[in-house]
């Protein structure tokens, strides 16, 4: 039953804005088909009884906040949507698969441009669809039963191929839970399979050749095989996350992430971590010391500000809950990687080695390709403040980054000059075959440095279509090094590790090519009013040359955490120093005023030392903490709420 009767009827808006002739059936994914899921509830009803009672804890304020929430309202995705249903007629309908589940299943993902979605639709990922899902792979007897009363069980978790239950079931993390309505202990929703869901994202009009090249399927034909790595990989974070040393009974142990936790294994670990509270506003229901907090933030601290922008009267949107959306993410942006700065003396100047260590559990930064990534930039100042060297310079004006020499950790895609001749063929526009921003019509992995998490093998990744790509890691390897070399008459040296949600290249990319809406245009206007998707800072170090002459910095054997951050209350700098040295504290503002001396005569320190630091009287916002031990300098972000 892959024919769909909606077909029929939808008409082409403009008659050249097709270049690939693809069908509904080119796009077809085996699990549950639209109408065969029942109905979906708002999350406004969950509301009732699984919001506004502590927002910390209950499920509905963190995931409002998130932008799995918005993922159907989200403007770089509509925009980007666009320019696929331009490309490849009906791909529109892959995209709605993930980002509406519910207008998915309920039927209203044709016309593929998400003009029949309702305003229920539009709240993206919902409370009722992930609590319906079952585990395609599961063995519950129930569930077993259920899919066999479905024509296509899914083969493996992943490309948006659900299985969701018809019956109003709402599965969870709990067993014997005393509820309103009925519910069903799963092992799936305490799995990092059943992010797995979605967050393995295939194309699935190509399929993997003998010879390792993705080449089209033959046009009105689904895939000859759903299995994720039979298809061209989009995302693959999930799979990335499968190879790590995550994906093993202890986990990682973990200082940033986890909440109540002591190690970190599954997504949920990380981006739903484990609070106390209550799961229902209800005096029956108890205190629970393991429940997930929806958090569900990435690195998007930009499109929240669109969607304020955007829907700032709608009152299915939480304008509160997305700026304590936008401060988690941050939170994990801090968090997800740690950098190590070391300089030496050489003929010329200083070798200057910054080495970035991946703290999550996929590569960094992982998930959609385009206009994502992540820099170093690295500046050397003599000692008058001139600056004698720069790399990764990014102009906040104009959004350009200055990409001369600059290590930019991304993956980039595009076609196979087979696919720009049969986009030719039908068009008047001509597409070039290799890097390109068209997601529906690339073949090809281009690029992907991305850092690796713990546990990498080439191997391992190599299966999961996830191998480097234009770069190596070596087995083993969770962090990359990149070796500056700066002038003589360097005096200070200053690193800063960025993060970008979307490049100015792939902004302009949608505006440009839009041949059928203002979507692109909508989304450059609401760029250029909300700071071009202003760089987020994820760690930043500083090294004073001075003493690097006498004896050659190494702090190795040093180290300094600060926790927690953010912090409220106070701050906990936390010193592990083998041999005795010399140390100092100071707190900085972003630009540069020194605003508190915590050890004014220094501290001599040998071991384990925790100094505590009161910040209740300081201002919220972010504040570089600097360490200064014998002749080596660290400096790290702290965030104050
Ligand atoms: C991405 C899918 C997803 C979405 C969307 C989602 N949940 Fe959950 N929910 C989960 C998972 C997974 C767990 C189990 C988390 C764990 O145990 O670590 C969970 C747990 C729960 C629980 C058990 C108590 C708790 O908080 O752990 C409740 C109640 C709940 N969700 C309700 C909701 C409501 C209400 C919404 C919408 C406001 C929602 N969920 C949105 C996946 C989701
Ligand atoms: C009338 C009150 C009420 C409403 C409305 C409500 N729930 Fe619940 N729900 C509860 C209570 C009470 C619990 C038990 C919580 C606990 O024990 O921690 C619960 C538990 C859950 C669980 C956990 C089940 C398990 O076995 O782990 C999920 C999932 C859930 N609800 C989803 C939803 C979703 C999705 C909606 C909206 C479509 C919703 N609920 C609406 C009262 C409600
Ligand atoms: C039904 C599909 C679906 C499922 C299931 C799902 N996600 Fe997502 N997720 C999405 C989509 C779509 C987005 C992108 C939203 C956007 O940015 O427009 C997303 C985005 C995210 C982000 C990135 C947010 C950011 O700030 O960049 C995180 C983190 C995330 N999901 C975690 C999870 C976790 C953890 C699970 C499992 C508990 C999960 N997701 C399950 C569809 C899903
Ligand atoms: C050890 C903690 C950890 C684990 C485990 C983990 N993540 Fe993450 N994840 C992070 C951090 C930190 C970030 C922010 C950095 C970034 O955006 O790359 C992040 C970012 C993301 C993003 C946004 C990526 C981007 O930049 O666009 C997605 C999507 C995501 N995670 C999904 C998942 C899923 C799905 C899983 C499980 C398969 C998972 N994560 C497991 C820590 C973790
Ligand atoms: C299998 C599920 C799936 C399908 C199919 C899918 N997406 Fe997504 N999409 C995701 C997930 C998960 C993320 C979040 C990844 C991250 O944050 O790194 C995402 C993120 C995005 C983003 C970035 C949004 C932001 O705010 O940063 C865009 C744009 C996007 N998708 C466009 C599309 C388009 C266009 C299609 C259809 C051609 C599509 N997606 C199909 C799951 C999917």
């Amino acid at each position: 039953m892959l024919v769909f009767v909606m077909m029929s009827f939808i008409t082409r808006n403009d008659f050249n804005s097709f270049y690939v002739p693809t069908t509904l059936d080119d796009f077809f994914l085996p699990g549950s088909q639209p109408m065969e899921s029942g109905t979906f509830n708002s999350p406004n009803q969950c509301d009732n009884c699984h919001g506004g009672y502590d927002q910390n804890a209950e499920p509905s304020f963190t995931w409002r906040g998130s932008m799995m929430a918005h993922s159907m309202r989200d403007p770089l995705f509509e925009a980007s949507m666009t320019i696929a249903n331009q490309d490849a007629e009906f791909s529109g309908d892959l995209c709605i698969r993930c980002h509406s589940p519910g207008g998915w299943l309920e039927g209203r993902s044709t016309p593929t441009d998400g003009s029949a979605l309702t305003l229920n639709d539009r709240q993206g990922v919902q409370c009722h669809a992930c609590h319906k899902m079952m585990d395609p792979i599961s063995t519950d007897a129930e569930d077993v039963t259920y899919m066999n009363s479905i024509n296509n069980i899914p083969p493996i978790n992943g490309n948006g191929m659900y299985v969701v239950d018809s019956e109003d079931i709402r599965r969870g993390p709990y067993a014997n839970v005393q509820s309103n309505h009925a519910t069903k202990y799963s092992e799936f929703h305490k799995s990092s399979t059943m992010c797995a869901t979605c967050h393995d994202v295939s194309n699935p009009v190509y399929s993997k050749q003998a010879d390792g090249t993705y080449a089209p399927n033959a046009l009105g034909t689904p895939a000859p095989s759903f299995d994720t790595y039979e298809l061209f990989p989009i995302e693959r974070t999930y799979s990335e996350w499968k190879m790590s040393a995550y994906n093993s009974d202890t986990g990682i142990p973990s200082e940033a992430f986890g909440g109540n936790l002591e190690n970190v294994i599954s997504c949920m670990d990380c981006h739903m971590k484990e609070v106390t509270g209550k799961g229902a506003d209800k005096n029956f229901v108890p205190v629970r010391t393991d429940l997930g907090q929806h958090d569900l933030t990435g690195g998007n601290t930009f499109v929240p500000l669109l969607i304020k922008d955007l829907y700032a009267n709608d009152a299915d949107v939480d304008l509160e809950a997305l700026d304590a959306g936008i401060l988690r993410a941050r939170y994990m942006l801090q968090n997800a990687a740690t950098m190590n700065l070391n300089a030496t003396a050489v003929e010329n100047g200083f070798d200057v080695e910054v080495e970035i260590i991946n703290e999550t559990g996929h590569k960094l930064p992982s998930g959609y390709p385009e206009g994502r990534r992540m820099w170093i930039n690295v500046v050397a100042y003599d000692n008058n403040d001139n600056v004698l060297f720069e790399s990764g310079a990014y102009n906040g004006t104009t959004a350009v980054l200055n990409q001369d020499g600059t290590k930019i950790y991304e993956a980039k895609l595009g076609m196979s000059q087979d696919v720009a001749d049969i986009a030719n063929a039908n068009g008047t526009r001509t597409y070039t075959a290799g890097e390109s921003f068209h997601f529906a019509l690339n073949n090809v992995v281009i690029k992907d440095n991305r850092i690796p998490p713990r546990g990498f093998t080439n191997a391992n990744f190599e299966a999961i279509q996830a191998a480097p790509v234009g770069y190596s890691y070596v087995d083993g390897a969770f962090s990359d090094t990149t070796i500056y070399t700066v002038p003589a008459n360097t005096d200070k040296i200053e690193v800063k590790l960025y993060y970008q949600t979307v490049s100015k290249e792939y902004i302009e990319f949608l505006r440009d090519n839009n041949v059928t809406n203002t979507k692109g245009l909508d989304l450059y206007n609401l760029w250029v009013a909300h700071g071009k998707s202003t760089p987020e800072l994820m760690a930043e170090a500083e090294l004073y040359t001075g003493t690097l002459t006498i004896e050659q910095s190494d702090h190795s054997d040093h180290a300094v955490s600060i926790y927690p951050n953010p912090a409220a209350e106070q701050v906990n700098v936390s010193l592990n120093i083998e041999s005795p040295y010399k140390v100092s504290i100071d707190l900085f503002t972003m630009t540069g005023k020194k605003i508190r001396t915590i050890t004014p005569d220094g501290l001599s320190v040998a071991g384990k030392h925790v100094v505590t630091l009161p910040v209740d009287d300081i201002s919220s916002g972010n504040y570089i903490i600097r360490v200064n031990i014998g002749n080596t300098v660290m400096s790290k972000l702290l965030v104050i709420y």
